[in-house]
């Protein structure tokens, strides 16, 4: 095997021919993302050889991804995203209904809607992700949430191994963080790690009085306090201060009002995994890490030791250059990129996200050996939970019109609510803005004007969401694989529509308590009911959140599960059943969805499989 210098330096893969640098790592790492960004640092600080293969560009320091401000912009730029189409049912009937549907015009442009112009073709409900170094967190809206307790402890249940329990997961949580927004050593939390993390300071109070009037109303009905006509600003204040990460006992249960935490800076600026590695390149130059962005994974080869011993990774395939997957909206069939190998000294970790990563490894001959015949792909390991799993938070909002325009507020804090149905913990986490969150699609979002008012709220615990799939359309690496999350149609989905009608209803309640003297009303509901409030049954909101739901937490593609889950593809230690050599980091490996945000939880797995590789490095 070549073995060459490792030269720690940001390579921007431009101009650079790597088939002419061959080279052996102890750790290649796909995925520069909060699964795998972290991870290739740490084990680069472990003293090991690593080379991190990013598929996009760096674009941490421009300020329309500093600013967290600014996410909507983010990801609507084409030099991160990558566009991706899914389905929510197998019903393409059912499909059609989706209001914001998207279709491309005969002239190339997208056109979003139920009535699509003649000769449209149509491509699914879009779903972002951001292909950069910091993968998503580079884009996303930085909500820095813990999952329950039981989502842990269930991972150590169905294993197993015990490092997965709570207690043990929230020590890394504290290992990892930096939090800037409680006084340095609060029981709970980190004050030395490299994760940023911060709160909304609530300076708006005392500006907006529809703002302030909506949080007391809020504050008594989700039970946060009695009587809110005797609260002071200050109390007020504390209250939408409240940690949303503290280790209370009860926390899980505990319901109300609390601060909305972001991954953010002490100054106020995104943190993403792009920031730790570019930090541990400037604070140690011979930090053994080399970044290869605009690099991206085609395939995996394999070392047939002897056919009594399971394959080994032995070598990656990629290719370098801009724009090489067809997500990419600045994808183009004309354009050159060049051909890159790297030997896996160690191991290779795949990071690619919930959506790439499974199609990674179908691509390399680990999934369902049926799938993967019928693409003429040679099976090296018949895994076939390989893309099946697809589960994702359950997302729907109230949005109304007011008769005048609301005094402008942020959302700066948060409401977690436990629904009649839950099954002893919290499961909706809602939002309210001087604006409307309703999902995405190519330009998202819908600009209402002054005078709306929204209440976006994500299921957090979700039952029947985890029967989606991501399968292969073609063996082709650079297209983008069949998505379809089969929304509502696993056991128990009545019970999770059930939880977000009571979600509907809290806000629509709030919103109707507010003052006559605030001059607001009447309200013209845009949904789940229409202004003309011709159909406001249970039944009709249910059906409307049935068909109009959206998402973008996916996850659950590559699932931790016990040696005898036939449909477990990797084990507690991030291992990839039937070969070696080979672990998957990132948010495909989460069981059931993690919590209302896959973020933090995806940070802390990261170090979690550092510890691992480390400790089985010896
Ligand atoms: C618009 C938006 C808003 C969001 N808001 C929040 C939020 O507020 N809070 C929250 O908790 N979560 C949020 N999320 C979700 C969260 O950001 C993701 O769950 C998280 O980033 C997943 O991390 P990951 O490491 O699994 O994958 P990703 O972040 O998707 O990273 C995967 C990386 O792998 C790279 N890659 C893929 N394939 C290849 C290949 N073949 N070769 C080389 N590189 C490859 C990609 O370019 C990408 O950089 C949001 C997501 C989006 C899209
Ligand atoms: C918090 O205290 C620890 C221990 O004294 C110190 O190492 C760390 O830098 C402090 N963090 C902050 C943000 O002040
Ligand atoms: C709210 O008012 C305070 C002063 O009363 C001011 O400092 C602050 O900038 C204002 N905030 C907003 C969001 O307007
Ligand atoms: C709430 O507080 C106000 C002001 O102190 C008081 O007049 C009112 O009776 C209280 N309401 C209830 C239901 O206790
Ligand atoms: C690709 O490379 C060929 C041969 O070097 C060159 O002629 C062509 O212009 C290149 N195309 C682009 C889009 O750069
Ligand atoms: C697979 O290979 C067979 C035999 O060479 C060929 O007929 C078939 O078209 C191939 N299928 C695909 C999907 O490439």
């Amino acid at each position: 095997m070549l073995r060459s210098v490792v030269i720690s330096s940001l390579i921007l893969g431009l101009g650079v021919n790597y088939a002419a640098c061959q080279n052996e790592f102890d750790y290649i790492v796909v995925g520069s993302g909060p699964g795998g960004g972290p991870l290739a640092v740490d084990l680069a600080k472990g003293g090991h050889t690593v080379l991190l293969l990013e598929a996009g560009d760096d674009l941490s320091e421009d300020p329309v991804y500093d600013n967290v401000g600014r996410f909507a912009e983010a990801s609507n730029d084409p030099r991160t995203r990558w566009d991706f189409f899914v389905k929510h049912s197998d019903d393409p009937e059912q499909e059609l209904k989706y209001e914001r549907m998207t279709w491309r015009n005969p002239d190339g442009s997208f056109y979003v809607g139920l009535e699509p112009p003649e000769g449209a073709e149509q491509l699914g409900i879009y779903y972002p992700r951001a292909a950069a170094l910091g993968g998503c967190a580079i884009h996303n809206a930085a909500v820095f949430h813990l999952p329950s307790d039981d989502n842990w402890n269930s991972i150590a249940d169905i294993t197993g191994d015990d490092s997965w329990r709570a207690p043990e997961m929230r020590k890394i949580f504290e290992e990892i963080e930096n939090n800037h927004y409680l006084a340095n050593g609060t029981a709970g939390h980190g004050f030395s790690g490299w994760l940023d993390s911060n709160q909304n300071s609530g300076s708006w109070l005392g500006n907006t009085t529809d703002g302030v009037e909506l949080l007391k109303i809020i504050a008594e009905s989700s039970g946060a306090i009695a009587n809110s006509s005797a609260i002071s600003d200050d109390d007020l204040k504390a209250l939408m201060n409240k940690d949303i990460n503290g280790p209370e006992p009860d926390r899980d249960q505990s319901t109300g009002v609390f601060g909305m935490a972001t991954h953010v800076d002490a100054e106020g600026h995104r943190f993403s995994s792009a920031k730790y590695i570019k930090r541990a390149l400037e604070e140690n130059p011979d930090l053994p890490l080399q970044v290869r962005l605009n690099s991206f994974l085609t395939n995996i080869q394999w070392d047939q030791l002897s056919p009594d011993q399971p394959p080994a990774v032995m070598a990656i395939d990629y290719v370098v250059g801009q724009s090489a997957y067809k997500a990419d909206p600045r994808y183009d069939p004309g354009k050159n990129t060049t051909a890159g190998f790297s030997w896996v000294g160690k191991e290779l970790i795949i990071a690619g996200g919930t959506f790439n990563t499974p199609q990674i490894l179908k691509l390399s001959g680990i999934g369902p050996a049926e799938e993967l015949q019928k693409h003429n792909i040679t099976v090296v390991a018949d895994v076939p939970g390989v893309g099946e799993n697809l589960g994702d938070n359950y997302e729907g909002g109230l949005v109304s019109l007011a008769a005048e325009p609301l005094d402008g507020f942020s959302n700066s804090y948060v409401v977690q609510l436990k629904t009649s149905v839950s099954e002893g913990n919290r499961d909706i986490f809602l939002w309210t803005m001087n604006g409307a969150f309703e999902g995405f699609w190519p330009g998202w979002p819908q600009n209402y004007g002054p005078t709306v008012l929204g209440f976006p709220f994500v299921h957090m615990d979700p039952r029947s969401a985890n029967e989606g799939s991501v399968t292969l359309r073609s063996a082709d690496p650079f297209e983008p694989p069949e998505i379809n999350f089969r929304f509502f149609s696993g056991e128990d989905s009545e019970k999770d529509l059930d939880a977000m009608l009571e979600a509907v209803k809290f806000a629509q309640n709030a919103r109707d308590l507010l003052p006559a003297s605030s001059g607001l009303a009447p309200w013209d509901e845009q949904h789940p009911c229409t202004g003309d409030g011709a159909d406001c049954s249970d039944e009709a909101i249910k059906e409307y959140l049935k068909l109009q739901a959206y998402s973008h937490h996916a996850s659950g593609t590559a699932k931790i599960g016990s040696a005898d889950d036939p449909m477990a593809v990797v084990d507690s230690r991030f291992r990839v059943k039937g070969v070696t050599r080979l672990r998957v980091v990132d948010a495909s490996v989460f069981p059931k969805p993690p919590g209302a945000f896959p973020v933090l939880p995806t940070f802390m797995i990261s170090k979690k499989a550092a510890k691992a590789i480390l400790e089985d490095a010896g």
